[in-house]
């Protein structure tokens, strides 16, 4: 099933080379934090270059909710009048955050230091997720929940009419949970601190200095330490979102195992906590290179350029580096399939709570197109095929997760027959625009009922 609809099952057909230039959408995790910070500061926020995919749009009507003014200008600009830290007001319905674990976990985050109650809800991806790692920390502010078993939503969150700060090491890699704890710790008087052993995305902090937030973050040896001082007034932002890269991850992998293939894809954010991809592609021997390295933002941005890479190589991807490419794990595996020898993916447990088990879902899904892949609780190991070798020819299944059926859709690209995705529904949730992008360099991609 599709997150909010009939499941739109599609094809991938094998196809000449890929060529032109792909822009993708808005960075999903910069589009959800610039909503509820603009709603958190007091004045207009503005923002340009907002992903308009279903988990943002769903943020956008969650922060409706809580009273603050979201306007949709046209073209990805959209304003955010907002009611100031601890000015949420308490929502007459309930929330729903559809398949967005970030929407629900930062927004719980977000309301539970004021003194009102909300109800969370989602699809059946999200209503099966754990939400424990978000409400456990929030307990230690004052903040209640009742959910179903298991912490999973709907979910009733009691905010903390007088919260206390906390101190917290966030015990799995998650920057979901330690951006949940921050924008907690922002109703809270006093200073917030969040240690995290491995770094993960750093969005938050950012965008909390940018803010005018008083926040610091020290490398310490057990990890980083993040220290927010409560009860700031947010000054609202102009933020000109980058584009993202783990949207970019798809035209980029596609153009690597399609030959003759020549994708420029612009503007890509490569902060060093979200690009682990590109160095594991670089790794395995991937002709991808970066133009125009500037800043913008305050962020790296450059142009990557993926060009056809016959020679890639199997490689073990550093543990250490998991955290960085945490969302891109399902498309490696797809470039795995296509390279010489095995990609040994270890240290990757989250990945079996994600929108799917990802770790399963892939296993699964290339195993029926031919390919051998052997799995255990947090970790997986590919054995390529080899380019041209790929058989293809199954149907997998997407599991309400958007880069699962986007992985699957680019593997079908360089198969020997086409391969096929039980519901593409839910790539609208992140990258909508991903089926004429494709098109457009080149891509067979067809819906099957249409
Ligand atoms: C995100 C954090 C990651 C990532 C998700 C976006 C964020 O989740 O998988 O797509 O914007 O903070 P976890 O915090 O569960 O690792």
């Amino acid at each position: 099933m599709s997150s909010h609809g009939t499941p739109i099952p599609m094809t991938s057909r094998p196809c000449g080379p890929l060529t032109g230039e792909a822009r993708v959408p808005g960075d999903k995790s910069i589009s959800h934090r610039s909503l509820i910070l603009g709603a958190l500061s007091v004045g207009e926020t503005e923002i340009t270059g907002l992903l308009e995919g279903q988990d943002v749009l769903d943020t956008a009507r969650a922060m409706r909710a809580f009273g603050a003014k979201v306007t949709d200008h046209g073209g990805g600009t959209w304003t955010v009048n907002g009611v100031g830290t601890g000015g949420f007001a308490e929502p007459d319905q309930v929330i729903d955050c559809g398949n967005s674990g970030t929407g629900v976990r930062l927004i719980m985050g977000a309301m539970a230091t004021t003194g009102i109650t909300a109800t969370f809800t989602g699809d059946a991806s999200l209503n099966g997720r754990p939400m424990a790692r978000v409400t456990d920390p929030l307990a230690l502010f004052g903040t209640q929940s009742h959910g179903r078993s298991g912490g999973r939503l709907p979910m009733t969150i009691v905010g903390a009419a007088d919260p206390v700060p906390v101190e917290y090491t966030v015990p799995v890699p998650s920057a979901q949970v330690k951006s949940a704890v921050l924008l907690a710790g922002l109703n809270a008087p006093g200073k917030t601190v969040v240690t995290e052993a491995e770094a993960t995305r750093d969005h938050t902090e950012r965008m909390l200095a940018g803010f005018g937030a008083e926040i610091t973050t020290e490398e310490t040896e057990t990890g980083r330490v993040i220290t927010l001082t409560g009860q700031p007034e947010l000054k609202p932002q102009k933020i000109a979102v980058p584009r993202d890269p783990s949207s970019a991850a798809f035209p980029v992998c596609a153009a690597l195992i399609v030959p003759g293939s020549d994708v420029l894809v612009p503007g890509i954010g490569l902060n060093p906590t979200r690009a682990g991809l590109f160095t594991t592609l670089r790794e395995m021997g991937a002709d991808l290179t970066y133009e125009n390295e500037r800043t913008e933002g305050g962020e790296p941005v450059a142009d990557l350029r993926a060009r056809f890479s016959p020679d890639l190589k199997g490689i073990e991807v550093p543990e250490a580096r998991a955290a960085s490419m945490i969302d891109e794990y399902p498309i490696l595996s797809v470039v795995a399939s296509f390279a010489a020898g095995d990609t040994v993916m270890r240290g990757v447990k989250e990945l079996r709570v994600k929108e799917s088990d990802r770790i399963d879902a892939m296993a699964t899904g290339l195993r029926a197109n031919g390919i051998t892949v052997e799995d255990g609780p947090d970790w997986w190991v590919v054995t390529g095929a080899g380019h041209g070798n790929v058989p293809g020819g199954a149907t997998c299944a997407s599991h309400l997760d958007h880069r699962i059926a986007m992985s699957f859709l680019i593997l079908g690209m360089a198969t020997q027959t086409p391969v096929s995705v039980d519901d593409g529904g839910p790539i609208a949730t992140s990258f909508p625009v991903f089926e004429p992008l494709m098109a457009e360099l080149g891509a067979q991609l067809v819906r099957d009922n249409s």
